[in-house]
């Protein structure tokens, strides 16, 4: 394993590592193309030019993408979006309708919910189904009339990590498409919003090379019980997937809520020992986030800020904050995903728990 791990000390270090790359790999023809529906296969465009919503199934770390998509879809393509965990869906009587494409997300390919979650839509009446994948011909894309592969390369680590980043690639590159068939993304809008997919990976390397900050504060977390993540809008999913994370791999208890929420519950459990990390970049959401900041900073609670540039945090006691790169607006979300996994990744180090091989947990859920 050594010599496939190079200077990595585990498979997960060495995939969150990898991510400029498996996201400029995911981008490849894209780049060239712009948001053309042929990267979903051959039939894509007479589907995805029909399509009147989208109905995402997935579980684990591939549903909080699922997640983050429908902000997207929604705002760009201005169709309905909504997002299910595969194993609740497959045993409920839930309503379809049949103009709704499918979406599955799995990195496996092989997760036994979510094919049987694609399967019971299809009796539902659903017409069309794509598949975001990550392994070739597995049996979820094989099942499904439209694929989009990612190309992040074997994922090893039990904890998913380039595998997300770059199903948000493909999740955002559908929502554009759907957006520009509909007519709501002009020429300019797709040329920029290209531009920023091709400084993508550079933004994510930017964000990699905070690891010896992100390290001094996972000294802090390894002694704790439990951790708050907050997020609101695109990153609320992210707060999500950055207490999965934690959960997975350190065993520490966490929970994620949307920043608004706090006062709705989880404000009663804060004080001085349970760390609220806020994932708070520059957006139109900012000023709120600050003040749900100041309703955990009165309670005593520690806040850990993961901010961009110009949102003008300053550390102050019970306030760290660490600035993450210029503002990556609508892909924003695909760049915080990167220090809230290697929090994890450094709060195990220090807890000494198996990285790659967390404790009841398996990469490829095939049974129920
Ligand atoms: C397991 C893995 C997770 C993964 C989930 C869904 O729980 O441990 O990392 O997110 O399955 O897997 P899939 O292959 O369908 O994306």
């Amino acid at each position: 394993a050594s010599l496939e791990l190079g200077p990595y000390s585990h498979f997960m270090q060495k995939e969150i590592h990898e991510q400029p790359k498996a996201i400029a790999d995911t981008l490849e023809n894209l780049l060239d193309s712009g948001f053309v529906p042929e990267l979903f296969g051959a039939q894509a465009a007479d589907v995805l030019s029909r399509v009147r919503g989208v109905k995402i199934l997935a579980c684990g770390t591939s549903y909080y993408a699922g997640l983050t998509a429908k902000y997207w879809i929604e705002a760009m393509a201005g169709i309905q979006c909504d997002v299910e965990i595969a194993s609740e869906y497959r045993y409920r009587a839930a309503w379809a309708d049949p103009e709704h494409l499918v979406v599955t997300i799995s990195q496996s390919g092989e997760t036994l919910d979510t094919m049987e979650a694609l399967k019971y839509a299809r009796e539902l009446g659903h017409k069309w189904a794509l598949s975001i994948c990550n392994v070739r011909e597995s049996a979820i894309p094989r099942a499904s009339d439209l694929v989009f592969y990612t190309r992040a390369g074997a994922e090893i680590g039990v904890a998913s990590t380039k595998a997300f980043t770059t199903q948000l690639v493909a999740l955002f590159t559908l929502a554009a498409t759907l957006a520009k068939l509909r007519g709501k993304l002009g020429d300019a809008d797709e040329a920029r919003l290209i531009d920023e997919l091709r400084h993508l990976p550079g933004s994510v390397q930017h964000a990699l090379n905070l690891e010896p900050q992100i390290k001094a504060w996972a000294d802090r977390f390894a002694a704790k019980n439990d951790a708050l993540f907050l997020g609101r809008g695109l990153h609320y999913p992210i707060a999500l997937e950055g207490a999965l994370k934690l959960k997975e791999i350190t065993y520490i208890h966490a929970e994620a809520y949307p920043a608004g929420e706090l006062k709705h519950g989880p404000l009663a459990l804060v004080d001085e020992n349970m760390p609220v990390v806020v994932i708070a970049p520059n957006d139109s959401l900012l000023e709120k986030v600050k003040s749900n900041m100041q309703e955990v900073s009165a309670r005593g609670g520690e806040l850990f800020v993961f901010a961009d540039l110009d949102s003008h945090f300053e550390d102050s006691p019970g306030v760290h904050v660490i600035r993450t790169p210029r503002h990556s607006g609508v892909l924003s979300p695909i760049v915080h995903t990167i220090p809230v996994q290697m929090l994890s990744y450094h709060v195990a180090l220090a807890r000494g728990t198996d990285v790659d091989k967390p404790r009841n947990l398996a990469k490829s859920v095939t049974v129920e």
